[in-house]
């Protein structure tokens, strides 16, 4: 069966919000899975806000037969108690539960355990950057789905990383090659338009994930001179840079070793270049969120974190959430049948 006829309120191709803690909240996944798409919630380990988030998309949403809410809830494992999410887990019942950032690989497998036990019926997915923690999570977890994320990847992801483009096909072949055939792709990093999604489809993946898409949306909680800066920066390659930096701005980086994140530059960055000390960057850094833009600036003078992938420049303006999915799953599907034609 088609991941998407697994998921019986989505259209095919499968068009997916990533899970960004504190910006993919109630409004933005009931808009995707309202448009046919599988709306994620993010989660950043705050149990209060992810049990309102839960209870709002409860209230706009219709359950599938199955009796399960119609969208994922991501968890950050380095960040979160199994202990204090599950409950909520029980109560709303999601479709998907979506895991990232484990400190060691094997964390998925027991947690993967203690999910399917408390929601049988709900997929796991999980978002892994190399096909060395693909195939351990395959082997060991089981997922039924797993996101693999490229290094184009705004927010947080393998420091050493390689593209989807070369990352997906491989992983798709070792699982092959090890008889996990019941694992499906969906690919995530630095798509943000039809042409990038036809060609994650075209590679294999079931579905595209996507972030910094949606962080153009309407319904995003976004600051909105983040979200100005989106749709402002060109030249993703240039306006955007994968490093450690940015999570030690607020202090000492608590994400496990393997992570870094992608984020616009901004002048936290230009004063790490410059030779200015972690110490008094931390200081302007401080000073700079009282002020009335949080520190957000969209000439990038700003010292506030912006993270956002390579296809930042495709970002072009803000749009509702229904637009873009409805917008990139067509596309992506013209795009697909136009290149099969020209062959
Ligand atoms: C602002 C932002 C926040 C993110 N937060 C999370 C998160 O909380 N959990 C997670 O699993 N991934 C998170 N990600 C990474 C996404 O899951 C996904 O891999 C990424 O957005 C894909 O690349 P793209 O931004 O180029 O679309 C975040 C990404 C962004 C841009």
């Amino acid at each position: 069966m088609s991941l998407s006829k697994s998921l019986p309120w989505t259209k095919s191709p499968l068009i997916i919000n990533a899970p960004m803690g504190g910006f993919a909240t109630a409004k933005l996944s009931t808009a995707v899975s309202q448009a046919g798409g599988v709306g994620l919630i993010g989660d950043d380990s705050n149990m209060p806000a992810l049990a309102d988030t839960l209870a709002e998309v409860d209230k706009a949403l219709s359950r599938t037969d199955a009796g399960l809410l119609p969208v994922g809830v991501g968890l950050l494992l380095f960040l979160v108690r199994l202990d204090e999410a599950l409950p909520l887990l029980e109560k709303y019942r999601p479709a998907i539960v979506w895991m990232f950032a484990a400190k060691e690989l094997a964390h998925y497998a027991d947690w993967a355990a203690r999910i399917r036990a408390a929601l049988p019926k709900s997929q796991i997915w999980i978002q892994v950057g190399s096909v060395h923690a693909a195939m351990e999570v395959a082997a060991t977890a089981k997922p039924d789905v797993m996101c693999v994320q490229g290094s184009d990847a705004g927010g947080h992801g393998y420091e050493k990383g390689a593209g989807f483009i070369s990352l997906l096909p491989e992983i798709s072949d070792a699982l092959a090659a090890n008889g996990h055939n019941g694992i499906s792709l969906v690919a995530a990093g630095g798509i943000v338009d039809g042409r990038s999604a036809a060609a994650a489809f075209a590679l294999g993946a079931q579905g595209v994930v996507m972030g910094t898409r949606f962080l153009s949306a309407r319904e995003t909680n976004v600051h909105p001179v983040y979200q100005e800066a989106l749709v402002a920066a060109s030249d993703g390659g240039q306006s955007t840079r994968r490093s450690k930096l940015f999570d030690n701005l607020r202090g000492p980086n608590i994400w496990p070793g393997a992570y870094d994140g992608r984020s616009i530059l901004m002048q936290s960055w230009a004063d790490h270049e410059s030779g200015v000390g972690i110490e008094e960057i931390r200081k302007r850094h401080k000073e700079a969120l009282k002020d009335d833009d949080k520190g957000f600036n969209a000439d990038r003078s700003g010292r506030a974190v912006m993270w956002a992938g390579t296809g930042v420049g495709l970002v072009k303006k803000v749009q509702p959430a229904a637009e873009i999915v409805e917008e990139v799953r067509s596309t992506a599907a013209a795009r697909l049948k136009e290149v099969a034609s020209k062959l």
